[in-house]
């Protein structure tokens, strides 16, 4: 067996996008950031907690036939600082950026605050900043801090 085999855990994709270098742990947050539940029919493979160089351990993501919005790309950035997004056609990875610290997300998490505008019945779109310690919500001022991914808005 070569190393190649040995590496090759999860099969490659023909058209999708490849989340690499998430953080070790991360992996179902970052399904459920990008809306993934299994109901869909496409294909997606996780593995979690794969040995890096650069993480110690890391998480993939593979999901078949999807591109990413640039605001899920963002809200990923907060859980998963090092990932790099590929996007695969044909095999091929055309294409391959890693993630950026955004200074706003929008219109993914929901305000905690049950008073909030953006969470009443009003047309408004959710709206974050990101700061140093968690993201300020831009109506209410209330700050999330920890647990993000259990603040995503169900689509
Ligand atoms: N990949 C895939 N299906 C493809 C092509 C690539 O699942 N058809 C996956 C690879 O397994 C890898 C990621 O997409 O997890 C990035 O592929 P590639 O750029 O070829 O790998 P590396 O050069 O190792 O990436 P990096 O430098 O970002 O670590
Ligand atoms: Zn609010």
């Amino acid at each position: 067996m070569t190393d190649d085999d040995q590496q090759l855990r999860v099969s490659k994709i023909r058209n999708g996008t490849v989340i690499d270098h998430i953080t070790g742990g991360q992996a179902l947050n970052v399904l459920a950031i990008l809306g993934i539940d299994g109901t869909s029919g496409d294909s997606v493979s996780v593995a979690m907690n794969m040995p890096s160089d650069r993480l110690g351990k890391k998480d993939i993501v593979k999901v078949e036939g999807k591109e990413l919005s640039q605001n899920e790309v963002d809200v990923l950035s907060l859980i998963a600082p090092a990932a790099s997004i590929n996007i695969v056609r044909d095999f091929e990875v055309v294409e391959k950026a890693r993630v950026e610290r955004p200074s706003m997300v929008e219109g993914v998490l929901e305000c905690p605050n049950h008073n909030c505008i953006s969470t009443e019945d009003e047309p408004v779109k959710s709206r974050f900043a990101v700061v140093d310690d968690g993201v300020r919500c831009e109506y209410c001022e209330t700050i999330i801090r920890d647990n993000l991914p259990a603040h995503i808005l169900a689509e």
